[in-house]
C-alpha cells in the first residue's frame, strides 16, 4: 500500500533535452538536495516544522475521534464552515474518504449569499452539526458565517439547545472565536499554535470532519508517518520522492521555463485534493523575498484538472499551447468494485470495443494515453500512483505533498510558511465592514473605487 512517484515523463529521454530533465541533471542536484534534506532535520529536531511531527502527535487524537463518534450517533450531516487551509484539508479527506455510517460531509468555503442560502434551505437542521474552523478566529468569511448560521439555529431550537448544533475548532489560547468558545461554552477542538492552515490537514481541522465521515483517523496519521519513515530511511535525496519531486520542479522551472503545474487527478474522490495542493504549492512558494531579504518573487502557479473529462476540455491546451506547463497526475491502480461496460454494438467498432472492460480500466488507460499524448508533444509530466484511496495511502499522499512544497520552497531559498501578502485584502476587507482602526484603509478603498476612469469601464 505504498504511494509511488514516476518521474519517467518527465526525463529529457522520455520528452526531449530542452524540455525534460536528463537523470544527470539530477544527480548534479543531489548534493543540494541532501544540504535541504539536513537544513530541514535540523530545523524541525528545534521545532521549526511543526506539521512535520503531526502523525506522531496524538494527545488530541483521542477526543477528535470520540467527537467524530459522538457525532455520527446524533447527526446525518457535518457542514464544515471555514476558508483556504480550515476548508480545503477538510474538503479534500471527506470527499476522498467517506466511510460507510459516516455522516456526510458539506464543507461550505463561500460567502456567496444565495449558496449559503440554498445550503441552509436544504439542511434538516435537527440532524446536522456545523464545524466552525478558524485557526485565527477571527477571519471575516468564516465567522459571519457564523454568525448567520449561529442566528438560524437559535431561533430554531432555542438559546441554550441551539450550541449542540456547534463545535468549534481554533486556537487554544487566542483569537476572537476562542473566547467566544470561553465565553459561551460551545464544544470545541484545538488547532495547533505552530501549524500554518493549509498545512493542518492531520490537525483536528482535517481529522475530526474526517472522523465525523467515518474515517478511520488512526490509518490516515500511519501512512502520514510511514512516509515520514521511508522518507528518513531513503539513502540518497533522491530516492526521498518528496527531495525528488522538488528537485526534478526545480530544473523545469528554473532552466525549462515550466512555471505551472498541472495537477490532473484521476479519481473523482481526488478532485477536492486537488484544490488543496492549489492552495498548498500557491501559497506556500508564491513569495516576493528569499530567506536573506532579497526580491525573488518566487512562485509555480498550480491548477488543478480532472482527469478523463478536461482531456475533453483543457487538454488541448497543454498539447498544443505554450510550453510552460508540468502535469502531475494523481492515478489510483484499484478503484474498488469494478463496474464493468456491457458488451452491445459489437459490429460498430467505437462502441463495440467498450464491451468486456470496466470503467476503471477506461479511466486509468485514459491516464497512460494522456501521459504518453504528453510525451510524444514534448510536454513534461509526472505520476503519483496510490494503490488504492483510503485512509492509509491518503495519509502518505498528503505528507508526501507537503514535504515535497516544504523542500522546493527551501531548495529556492524561500520561506514556505506564512502569506504575508493577503493580510492587505484582509485589512481593505475590513475597513470597508466599518471595522474600527481601520479607517485609512476604508479611504484607500473608496478612493480606489472613486478614481476609476469611466470611459474604460464598458
Ligand atoms: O494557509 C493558511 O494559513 C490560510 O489559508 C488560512 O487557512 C486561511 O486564511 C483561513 O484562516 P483561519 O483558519 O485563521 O480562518
Amino acid at each position: 500500500m505504498t504511494v509511488r512517484l514516476d518521474l519517467n515523463g518527465l526525463l529529457a529521454g522520455t520528452v526531449g533535452a530542452g524540455q525534460g530533465v536528463a537523470p544527470e541533471e539530477l544527480e548534479a542536484l543531489a548534493p543540494e538536495l541532501d544540504q535541504v534534506r539536513r537544513a530541514l532535520a535540523e530545523h524541525r529536531a528545534q521545532g521549526g516544522f511543526a506539521f512535520a511531527d503531526l502523525p506522531y502527535r496524538r494527545a488530541d487524537l483521542h477526543g477528535i475521534a470520540r467527537a467524530g463518534l459522538a457525532a455520527r450517533d446524533r447527526f446525518d450531516t457535518l457542514v464544515v464552515l471555514g476558508i483556504g487551509g480550515s476548508a480545503l484539508g477538510a474538503h479534500a479527506l471527506s470527499q476522498a474518504l467517506n466511510a460507510p455510517g459516516g455522516l456526510r460531509v458539506v464543507v461550505s468555503d463561500s460567502i456567496d449569499p444565495s449558496a449559503l442560502r440554498t445550503l441552509l434551505g436544504e439542511l434538516e437542521l435537527q440532524r446536522t452539526l456545523f464545524n466552525v474552523v478558524s485557526k485565527s478566529g477571527d477571519t471575516a468569511e468564516t465567522m459571519a458565517r457564523f454568525l448567520i448560521v449561529r442566528d438560524r439555529l437559535m431561533r430554531e431550537f432555542g438559546a441554550v439547545d441551539y450550541k449542540d448544533h456547534i463545535i468549534i475548532t481554533t486556537q487554544a489560547q487566542r483569537g476572537s472565536l476562542r473566547q467566544i468558545v470561553n465565553d459561551e461554552g460551545f464544544q470545541s477542538l484545538s488547532v495547533p499554535p505552530d501549524v500554518d492552515g493549509r498545512f493542518s490537514a492531520l490537525t483536528a481541522v482535517g481529522l475530526f470532519p474526517a472522523a465525523a465521515a467515518g474515517v478511520d483517523v488512526e490509518e490516515l496519521l500511519a501512512g502520514a508517518a510511514m512516509m515520514d519513515e521511508r522518507m528518513r530511511a531513503a539513502e540518497s535525496p533522491l530516492s526521498d520522492p518528496a527531495l525528488a519531486l522538488a528537485g526534478a520542479f526545480r530544473v523545469l522551472a528554473n532552466a525549462r521555463s515550466k512555471h505551472i503545474v498541472v495537477l490532473m487527478t484521476y479519481a473523482e474522490g481526488l478532485a477536492a485534493a486537488g484544490d488543496w495542493f492549489c492552495q498548498l504549492w500557491g501559497e506556500s512558494l508564491g513569495k516576493a523575498v528569499d530567506r536573506d531579504g532579497r526580491v525573488v518573487e518566487h512562485g509555480q502557479t498550480a491548477v488543478r484538472a480532472r482527469g478523463s473529462a478536461d482531456q475533453h476540455s483543457q487538454l488541448q491546451l497543454y498539447l498544443e499551447g505554450p510550453r510552460d506547463k508540468v502535469v502531475l497526475f494523481l492515478r489510483v491502480e484499484d478503484h474498488g468494485e469494478p463496474l464493468d461496460i456491457p458488451a452491445a454494438f459489437q459490429d460498430i467498432e467505437e462502441v463495440g470495443c467498450l464491451g468486456g472492460n470496466s470503467l476503471g480500466a477506461l479511466l486509468n488507460g485514459s491516464q497512460h494515453a494522456t501521459e504518453l499524448a504528453l510525451a510524444r508533444r514534448g510536454r513534461p509530466s509526472a505520476t503519483l500512483i496510490l494503490p488504492t484511496i483510503n485512509a492509509f495511502t491518503l495519509g502518505q499522499l498528503i505528507y508526501l505533498l507537503e514535504m515535497a512544497t516544504v523542500s522546493t520552497g527551501w531548495l529556492a531559498g524561500i520561506d514556505p510558511f506564512g502569506q504575508p501578502a493577503i493580510e492587505e485584502a484582509k485589512e481593505f476587507t475590513f475597513g470597508l465592514l466599518g471595522r474600527p482602526g481601520f479607517e485609512s484603509r476604508r479611504a484607500e478603498v473608496e478612493a480606489w473605487i472613486a478614481g476609476k476612469d469611466p470611459r474604460f469601464i464598458l
